[in-house]
This record gives structure tokens, sequence and C-alpha cells, in this order.
């Protein structure tokens, strides 16, 4: 069965050989992200970087770079696209791009122990029952992420089921090539995630990414994910919340909440009390993504720790109050630790890390 990567580009692996440079693309509903990795001397480097924030979205709040049907703002993305490009003068055109995890579909489906043709075979045979499309409307992709024993002590695998619609694929393809760059391969947002966020720690892990319009949960586990949910409140909610209920300019209460924070003791805690409802709905999800994973999965072990992830992360307190409600430690995602960079951006990293966490997930893809 074919893999998105693959229907995208089967000559990926051979590719790779020659043109050692990658852009991690990460088109957000308030951003485009996009960084230039290639090999470096112990470590992948990243070499460039380009961070392009729609500002106006704060004012307009019901538009978005990127929506569910994302049809009317084709245009837009792409000239954002290029003019990033533009900016930017990368070594390559060579792109992977991320999908976000509302436009594809994901399951976790058991099967017992197999081998992987006899795998293959059952998966074509049974997922239709899994997937919400007509099958050729679809690409469909799939990888084992676990195993476990049953009460009797026959031996299961779970497969991560993926699916996404083939006019998704076929639009981030025209983007693409508008803005003059070859979409290389394409993922979803979770894997991107754990790669960068993660990496193959076997620690059981929620990782949190708190984007503008929504946040993506995802548990992983190894460097695999095993579970994802998502909220529809993320950084903007907040946003909102302080511009209405201090009655101030979205712009004015978008600055207020990077510099104030969370604090649920501290001398902000008035603040506070207007963000915190959010952040609560946010930690409520991350409970219910984690209560449906331990009901459907047998195996499931204890969460060990959230990294929290997304231009959200950067709230100041939310380790904290993320860790007291959790009740497990809770840190900001580092994927900076897995590059080697120029000296000159070093004091930004830690700001950089948690956004640049999905581009930095694509842009690794070929290299770890
Ligand atoms: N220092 C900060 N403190 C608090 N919030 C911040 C900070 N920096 C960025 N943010 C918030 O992070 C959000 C943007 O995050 P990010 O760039 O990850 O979103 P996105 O990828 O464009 O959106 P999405 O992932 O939802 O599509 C905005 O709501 C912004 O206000
Ligand atoms: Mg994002």
């Amino acid at each position: 069965m074919p893999g998105i990567s693959k229907l995208l580009n089967p000559f990926g692996a051979i590719k790779q050989r020659i043109i050692p440079v990658y852009l991690g693309v990460d088109i957000g509903t308030a951003s485009i992200k996009i960084t230039e990795v290639e090999q470096g001397e112990r470590l992948p480097r990243l070499s460039n970087y380009c961070i392009l924030e729609d500002k106006s979205s704060l004012l307009r709040a019901n538009t978005a770079i990127q929506t569910s049907s994302l049809k009317l703002f084709e245009d837009e993305v792409v000239e954002l696209l290029s003019g990033a490009i533009a900016e930017m003068k990368p070594k390559t055109t060579e792109a992977i791009a991320s999908l976000p995890v509302f436009s594809s579909f994901t399951a976790i489906i058991n099967f017992p122990e197999m081998s992987k043709d006899e795998l293959e075979k059952s998966i074509s045979f049974g997922i239709k029952q899994y997937i919400p499309m007509p099958l050729s409307e679809v690409a469909i992709d799939w990888m084992k992420v676990g195993e476990y024993k049953d009460e009797k002590g026959l031996p299961f695998q779970q497969v991560l089921l993926i699916s996404v619609p083939q006019e998704q694929i076929r639009k981030y393809q025209r983007i693409f090539e508008d803005a003059g760059l070859h979409l290389n391969a394409l993922e979803i947002e979770s894997l991107s995630l754990v790669r960068a966020a993660a990496g193959t720690d076997p620690t059981p892990s929620f990782i949190i990414d708190i984007g503008s319009r929504s946040t993506a949960i995802v548990i992983a586990e190894g460097g695999n994910v095993r579970f994802s949910g998502q909220s529809d409140f993320g950084g903007s909610s907040l946003t909102q919340a302080l511009s209405s209920g201090l009655n101030i300019n979205p712009l004015r209460a978008e600055e207020l909440k990077k510099e104030k924070g969370v604090d649920a003791t501290g001398p902000n805690y008035e603040l506070s009390t207007i963000m915190i409802p959010f952040l609560d709905a946010i930690i409520n999800e991350v409970k219910r993504v984690e209560f449906n994973y331990k009901s459907q999965n047998p195996s499931a072990k204890k969460m060990e720790r959230a990294v929290i992830s997304g231009g959200g992360a950067n709230l100041p307190g939310i380790e904290r109050y993320f860790e007291s409600r959790l009740g497990i430690p809770s840190v900001k995602a580092a994927p900076f630790l897995k590059l080697e960079y120029p000296p000159s951006i070093e004091p930004l990293v830690k700001e950089l890390n948690p956004l640049l966490s999905v581009s930095l997930g694509l842009g690794l893809r070929e290299f770890v």
C-alpha cells in the first residue's frame, strides 16, 4: 500500500543523498514557519529560518491562514510562502510540509502478531470501517507503533492508521508549486512534533502544542505517536479573553499576555484569572485524551511528563501551571538540542524552541 510520502515522491530515499538540505514548512493558522536543515559536523544543522506571523488575524477574529476549508485562502498562503522564501533565500527548493491535525484522520488499530505482508493485507481489508470517506478519495499510510500481550498472553501489535483526503494533498502540491518549491513529502503534524519534542525517548509523554487557533495533544512513547487529540482553544483564546475582559485592543491584549503570563498566586493573579479558564479547557482536553487512550489501550502506561510546544508554550508561568494541574513534570519543547546552529541565534533559542518544533521536526525527518 503506498504511503503518503511515497505517493508524493517515490524517489525520496535516492534524492536525499543528492540534496542533503531540506526546508521544513509549517503552515499554521496565524503563521508560516520555515527552517532549513542540512547535515552538520555531528548533528543536523539549522542553517536558516523564517517566521512569518500574520498579525492581522488578531484583529480579524474569524479569519486564519489555514482553515479546515482552506480553499478561500490558498492564494494568500502562496503569497506569504513566496514572500518568506524571497526573504530567506534558501539553498534548496526541496520542502517537507506538515498537515494540521484537523485535516487528517488517524486511528490506532490492534492486530494479532503477524508478518508484515499479512499485516498489510489485513489492513487493506479492514480499513474501510475506520475511514470516514470513500477510499478512492484518500491517501493512506500506516505504521506499527506498539505491541502488547492480551490477558491470555497472546501477542498483539498496534498500528497507527493515517488517512488524508487526496484533495488536501493536491492543494498542498499546488501551493508549493505556485510558491516555487518542490513538495518532497507531507506528514501529519503529530509525527513532526514527536520527532522534535520527544525524539525516541521512552518516557510516556504528552506533547501539547498550543498554537494560535487550536492545541494539538499527542501521546508519545519511544518515538511513536500512541494517540492524539485536539482542543479548539489556543493562544488566541487567551488574547481574546483579555481583550474582552479588560476591554482593550487585541494587540494590547496580546502584548499584556506575553508580558505578564499566568501566575496563580503572585501579583498578576487578577489578570491570570481571566486566562486560566482557557488553559483549564486545554488541560481538561489533555485529561480526556488520556482517558480515551487508556480505555482503548490495554498496554497504556502511566503518563510521566508533559512537553509543551507551540507559541503558547512561551506564556510565562505555563510550565508551573500545567505541572500543578496535571501532576507531572512539565517542560518546554527543546528541539534545538538535536541540532547544530549558528552561535548568533543562541540568545533566541529559548523562545524559538517551542515555536519551531513542527518545522524543525519536518526538517529533521530525513536526518534522524
Ligand atoms: N511569549 C508568549 N507568551 C504567550 N503567548 C505567546 C507568546 N509567543 C507567542 N504566543 C502565542 O502563540 C500563538 C501562536 O503560536 P504558533 O505560532 O505555534 O501558532 P500557529 O502554528 O500559527 O497556529 P496553529 O498551530 O494553531 O495553526 C499566538 O496565540 C501567540 O499569541
Ligand atoms: Mg502550529
